[in-house]
């Protein structure tokens, strides 16, 4: 199938890879003509597993072609999918300017039959104002689809290639059966639903996993309260089939560009419709919380922070990404900062996208040249390259773990003094 992606964003270009490698013919389309210049060129712009081989791949099958033109990104195409940014607004409501840009120029230029596919993520009934906008445009006959994605960064073309489940909202049997056809290769249970609840899907998906992190850290609380230990906790309540273990870690909460955002959001259409969004704003709240209690717990550990020196180890929102996007670790740098402590830090992938974020930060190579000099060692994102480090090499012995990833009794056994999240 001929297939139009606008917006080459880490969904847009796992989107455009992805379908290329399910054998469809994909042009990627972005307004950045620098960015579109490299990915003619096989330069993958982001740090994505998987996806610079994707790239290479289909640029010499030619599935995958990049464009600055819309008229040139859609001719043909039976489906175009949006995956332009939608930004939060000050109020938490997500930005729809650079979709409504994007259904202008498909307004403008499309001359035949297509699908038109809203991937954003974006408030229940955008999709109908995205119909009603493209029909005072376009002449020719259109549908439009709503198919959310799930993806992870860092694994996202795994998640794309092998989903749970593949969401596809539609008001009409073409367009479901276009929609169909174009994920046809790959084996998932297939939702069929109208665009509302499509929408729905990803919004109160996302923030259902916030509310079991949200959740998890509260019961954390009480665990360091009363001497229970939060992992045991969850492995216990995960172990119902009902709950799942999945996104019960406690720690220094959540971060990156979906899940504050969606919350936010969410918790913006809830209000809009006049439902009680209570429920929302404490997983917010306790998310917040998170990162205020591992300062304070430094504050314990070192008295006054002012003029401290502290290592920080992680700069990501999560491992095996570079994105530093609404990052607890770079949160929590600048909280300490606030306080007067002077802060050195490292981060296997994420360090120069950092830079651009935080100020007076001294970035090093790897943990140990990070916890010279330091007075209390902090790790923020759980790098496999800090799970595996030689803890015998680290001088300083005072660590806060806000990953719980090392065991207490082993590490108070080195001589640290030690603590992590809702653990003794
Ligand atoms: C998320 C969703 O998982 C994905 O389906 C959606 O489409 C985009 O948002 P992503 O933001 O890439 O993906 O990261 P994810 O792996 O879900 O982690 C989100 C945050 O939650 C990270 O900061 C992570 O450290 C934190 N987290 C996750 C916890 O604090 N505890 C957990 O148990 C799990």
């Amino acid at each position: 199938m001929k297939i139009a992606v606008i917006g080459t964003g880490y969904v847009g270009l796992t989107t455009g890879a992805c379908l290329a490698e399910l054998g469809h013919k994909v042009t990627c389309n972005d307004i950045d003509e620098a960015k579109i210049a490299k990915l003619k060129n096989g330069v993958c712009p982001i740090f994505e597993a998987g996806l610079p081989e994707l790239l290479v791949k289909h640029l010499k099958t030619g599935n995958l072609s990049f464009s600055t033109s819309i008229q040139e990104t859609i001719k043909d195409a039976q489906a175009i999918f949006i995956c332009v940014g939608t930004p939060p607004k000050k109020d938490g409501s997500p930005d729809l300017s650079f979709m409504e840009q994007v259904i202008k120029d498909i307004g403008a230029t499309l001359k035949h039959y297509a699908v038109i596919v809203e991937k954003s993520t974006v408030p229940v009934q955008t999709a109908q104002w995205m119909k009603s906008l493209l029909s005072k445009y376009l002449k020719t006959e259109f549908d439009v689809a709503v198919n959310p994605e799930f993806l992870r960064e860092g694994t996202s073309v795994h998640d794309f290639l092998h989903p749970d489940r593949i969401v596809i909202g539609t008001e009409t049997e073409k367009a479901a059966k276009i929609m169909s056809e174009i994920y046809a290769p790959i084996k998932a249970p297939i939702i069929h639903t109208n665009l509302n609840s499509a929408e729905l899907i990803k919004h109160a998906s996302n923030s259902f996993l916030s509310m079991k992190i949200s959740f998890a850290n509260m019961v954390a609380q009480l665990c360091e309260k009363t001497d229970a230990d939060i992992k045991t906790v969850m492995d216990g309540v995960g172990m119902d089939k009902r709950i799942g273990r999945d996104f019960l870690n406690a720690g220094l909460g959540y971060g990156g560009f979906c899940f504050p955002k969606d919350v936010d959001a969410f918790i913006s259409v809830l209000e809009k419709h006049k439902v009680d969004a209570s429920l929302l704003n404490a997983v917010r709240n306790i998310n917040e919380y998170q990162r205020k209690h591992v300062r304070d717990i430094a504050k314990e550990l070192l008295g006054s922070l002012k003029g401290k020196t502290i290592a920080v180890l992680g700069l990501a929102f999560k491992p095996n990404t570079d994105d530093v996007r609404l990052s607890p670790a770079c949160m929590l740098i600048e909280d300490l900062q606030k306080e007067g402590a002077k802060v050195r830090s490292c981060d296997p992938q994420a360090v120069e996208n950092a830079k651009k974020i935080l100020k007076d930060v001294t970035y090093c190579k790897d943990a140990y040249e990070t916890a010279e000099g330091a007075e209390l060692v902090i790790l923020a994102t759980e790098w496999s390259d800090f799970k595996t480090m030689d803890l015998k090499k680290l001088k300083v012995k005072k660590f806060i773990d806000a990953r719980n990833v090392f065991d207490p009794g082993k590490m108070r056994k080195l001589g640290f003094d030690y603590r992590s999240i809702g653990r003794k």
